[in-house]
Formats: C-alpha cells, structure tokens, sequence
C-alpha cells in the first residue's frame, strides 16, 4: 500500500488546496486549479461531496473538454500520489488483466515469426503496472526471447514510481533498466543490439509521447496505451491514434467506459485518498460511455467491452495488409 499507516485525508484535502492555490497565480494553470480547488473543498465531507456529485457533476460531464485532472496539473508531489495509488488500485481490482492477457497472446505470437528483438511501446505509461505484471507472467511462462519495453511519459514522476517496482527483478538480473531523454532511430537500433533473451529491457523516455514522430514507420512492433486518452482533447486523440497506427504494426488502447454505477463505487473505494478519488471521479467524467463507443466507432478500429459492474474496453487496430507483426528500424 502507497500510503503511510497513519494516513489523514484532511491533512492531504489541506495540504492540496494549498498547492492549488499557488498554482492559481499562473495564469496557464487558473480555471483547472479553481476546477480543482472546488472537488476538494466539496470532497471534505461525504454530504458535500455528494451535493457535487448530484448538481455539479453532471454539468461538468455537459462540458468535459474543460476538465482537468490533478495529475495533469505540474504538481510532482500529487502526481506521485495518483500513480503510486492508481497502480496498486490496478493491482486490486484486476483492471489491467484484459489488456495484459491480450499483449502476451500477441508476444507469443510474435516471437515464433521474429528474427529481431521484440519492441513494445507504452505512451503514458505512469507507473508502468503493466508492464510489471507482464514480466512477471513472461517469467513464469520461461519466456525466453530478447524483448524492450519503452516507456514513454511526460512525468518525471511516473519513473519514479515505476522504478520502485522493478528493484526486486532488477536485483536478480531479470531485467535491465535504462533512461533516455530522447528516441531516435540510432537510440532504438542500438537498444534493440543490446536486447538479451535471458533478460528483459526496460526503457524510460521522458519526453511527450508525440515527439515520436520522428521516428521511422513501424518502429515498434507494438504500441498500446491505458487510461490516456480521455486526458487529451479531441484534436490530440486523432493525433495519437494516427501516431500509434504510424509507428506500429498493431495498437491496443484499454480504458474505462463512464457510468454513474461506476462513480459510486469507486468513490466509496478510494475515498481515503483524496488525490485518487479527484482521478477516478474526474475520468470517469471524461471518459466515453458505451453507446459513444459503439457509435463512433472508426474503420480500422475494433472495440471490445469488459468487466462488471467496472466497465471498461480494448480498441484495437491492425495495419492492413499485414498477417504478422513486423517492425522496421
Ligand atoms: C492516468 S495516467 C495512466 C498511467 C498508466 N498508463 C496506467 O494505466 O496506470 C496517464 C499518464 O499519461 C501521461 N501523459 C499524458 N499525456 C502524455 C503525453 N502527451 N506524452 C507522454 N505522457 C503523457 C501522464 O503523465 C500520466 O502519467
């Protein structure tokens, strides 16, 4: 558990109005901390938290472009908080198992057709839970096959707390772990030399997930992403999409899918930790509902729905024309 035994969820509500405060005073970073700064104050009490739920969050849904989360906001000390909690809440509740099953079915379809080293790329990919729970069960399997995972993230909190997670199978050579600030073609070809069979590569990027267009098409043999989207606008969505489709083979997408069943139950579960409650409340303000998925669903694009009463979807795509996953670069 993330959080310290004597963990006081005033102290916490206190300690980020006060950060939000601060943050009022530039003028970039103004609405969202007000936005912010009121499901805080109202997050105080159940009573008044459930006023907002009623009359306030609704008309937040009507206008969910402007919604900011806290973890968008440049508050390091926060951030951490949200992705040390989400992970183990990821843990708990199971809520990466279908996009994890779904990565390891493509690996080991992968590696019976490779003749190069596997590499799989996560944009936004916080504290990398996923990819800890596919080493593990990559281990367990004898997977033995050279594979990079990259990870790319904007927060230099999100290293933090992924790296914490991998000291154990760090310690025993399983895998090896490497941080670059930048992704060209010559990084990515001297990363994939280096790839062992016996140990798997893990790569931090920090930098924002769109600078990789620099790179050559199908650079990965895979890219896939969880719970990002819905932090980005309409525009940046298509650019990701596009984005993903240039540079892999095949895309993976996990989210979860909004509904007032699913506001109730995670705010009664995550209650305590008022950063997390702030991210779970607010996607799920964000996030598309099913019918929105069913209707707007893209040519290419294959959407798959999960999970109950915790609702959530894979959309996949595959470049046409390709029966095996082939990268270049
Ligand atoms: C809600 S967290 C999800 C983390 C992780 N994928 C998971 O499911 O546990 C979203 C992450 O995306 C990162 N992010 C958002 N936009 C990004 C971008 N343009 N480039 C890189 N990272 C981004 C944030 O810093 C944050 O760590």
């Amino acid at each position: 558990m993330p959080y310290q035994r004597r963990h006081n969820r005033w102290s916490e509500i206190r300690d980020i109005l006060a950060d939000l405060k601060s943050l009022e005073a530039d003028p970039r970073y103004r609405k969202a901390a007000r936005l912010n700064a009121e499901f805080f104050r109202t997050a105080r009490t159940p009573f008044s938290f459930l006023w907002w739920l009623l009359f306030k969050a609704p008309k937040l849904r009507r206008r969910r472009e402007d919604i900011v989360e806290l973890l968008d906001l440049p508050l390091p000390r926060w951030q951490k908080a949200v992705l040390e909690t989400l992970s183990w809440f990821e843990v708990w509740l199971g809520a990466l198992k279908l996009i994890r099953d779904h990565i390891i079915g493509e690996l080991e379809t992968m590696c019976r057709t490779k003749q190069e080293p596997i590499v799989i790329a996560s944009f936004g990919c916080g504290g990398m839970e996923l990819e800890r729970q596919i080493s593990y069960q990559l281990l367990r399997k004898r997977f033995k096959f050279p594979l990079v995972f990259i990870g790319i993230d904007y927060s230099a909190s999100s290293f933090e707390v992924a790296r914490a997670k991998f000291d154990n199978l760090l310690s025993r050579g399983m895998v090896e772990i490497k941080t670059v600030d930048h992704l060209g073609s010559k990084e990515l070809a001297e990363i994939k030399a280096a790839a062992r069979p016996d140990c798997f590569s893990l790569v931090f990027l920090h930098e924002d997930a769109f600078r990789l267009r620099e790179l050559p098409e199908n650079s990965f043999d895979l890219v896939y992403h969880t719970r990002l989207r819905h932090h980005l606008t309409p525009e940046e969505r298509q650019r990701l999409d596009d984005l993903a489709v240039y540079l892999a083979p095949r895309v993976v997408e996990l989210d979860d899918i909004s509904s007032v069943i699913g506001i109730i139950i995670v705010s009664i579960f995550v209650w305590r930790f008022p950063s997390v409650l702030n991210g779970a409340v607010l996607s799920y303000l964000r996030d598309f509902s099913q019918e929105e998925l069913v209707a707007n669903r893209e040519d290419g694009w294959n959407v798959v729905f999960a999970g109950r009463p915790l609702r959530s979807y894979l959309r996949l795509h595959d470049k046409p024309g390709l029966t095996a996953p082939a990268a270049t670069g």
